[in-house]
């Protein structure tokens, strides 16, 4: 089972998913770790109810250094002799000190139909734009902000009704279905990047889900 740390920034809604996913022990990945960069992030608490140990590497401690932040996560890192990252709203950008350190093995959870709405305020956007379907996207990490070869992609309607906060609630559910799959993919090392792409191997289309 490969060692697996979520970085989080807030609530914490997808690394439950990925440790509830993970308590199967048929499951390639076990969470060993979560880091905050936030101190009072609720996911924290989460985590350590369920044994899970917890970092805080707080980047208002390092005075704009970004590198020193970086380095302080990846020690971290090294000292749980983690195997597989995965952000789950992280909401730091990632220089490509850290992201070239664990490329391949850094994956991220990202709330739009990537390349649509990159970025912040994704619900908003897609309903401003009138867009019909609207989702979530899990790729692996790379230098450039939420890019990087594309995982596995769940798809929702968007509905007449829609406020981005009832848009945003039917995102979250897809997003706690596509996080675990695409960790397995990665953990089982199935997954094959060529260029922008990332293949599988599995003989049914595995990487999308329909909601
Ligand atoms: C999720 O919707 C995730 O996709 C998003 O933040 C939320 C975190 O919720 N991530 C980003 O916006 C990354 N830029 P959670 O803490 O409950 O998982």
């Amino acid at each position: 089972r490969k060692r697996t740390a979520v970085l989080i920034s807030g609530r914490g809604s997808n690394m439950g998913a990925l440790i509830s996913a993970a308590m199967a022990p048929s499951y390639p990945a076990e969470i060993t770790l979560v880091i905050s960069n936030r101190p009072d992030a609720k996911g924290l608490e989460r985590a350590a109810e369920f044994g899970i140990a917890t970092a805080v590497v707080d980047h208002k401690d390092f005075a704009g250094d970004r590198q020193a932040f970086e380095k302080a996560i990846d020690d971290v890192l090294k000292e749980h002799r983690i195997d597989l990252v995965a952000l789950a709203g992280f909401m730091r950008i990632l220089t490509p000190y850290l992201v070239n350190a664990w490329s391949g093995r850094m994956i991220n959870i990202h709330p739009a139909l990537l390349p649509s709405f990159k970025g912040l305020a994704t619900h908003e956007r897609a309903l401003e734009e009138g867009v019909k379907l609207h989702g979530a996207t899990v790729h692996f990490v790379s230098a450039e902000m939420d890019d990087g070869p594309i995982i596995v992609q769940g798809a929702v309607p968007v509905l007449d009704h829609d406020t981005p906060d009832t848009l945003a609630a039917r995102v979250l559910d897809v997003e706690h279905k596509i996080y675990p799959k695409a960790l397995e993919l990665v953990a089982t090392g199935k997954t094959k990047v060529t260029g922008a792409r990332v293949v599988t191997g599995a003989e049914n289309n595995n990487s999308a889900e329909l909601i």
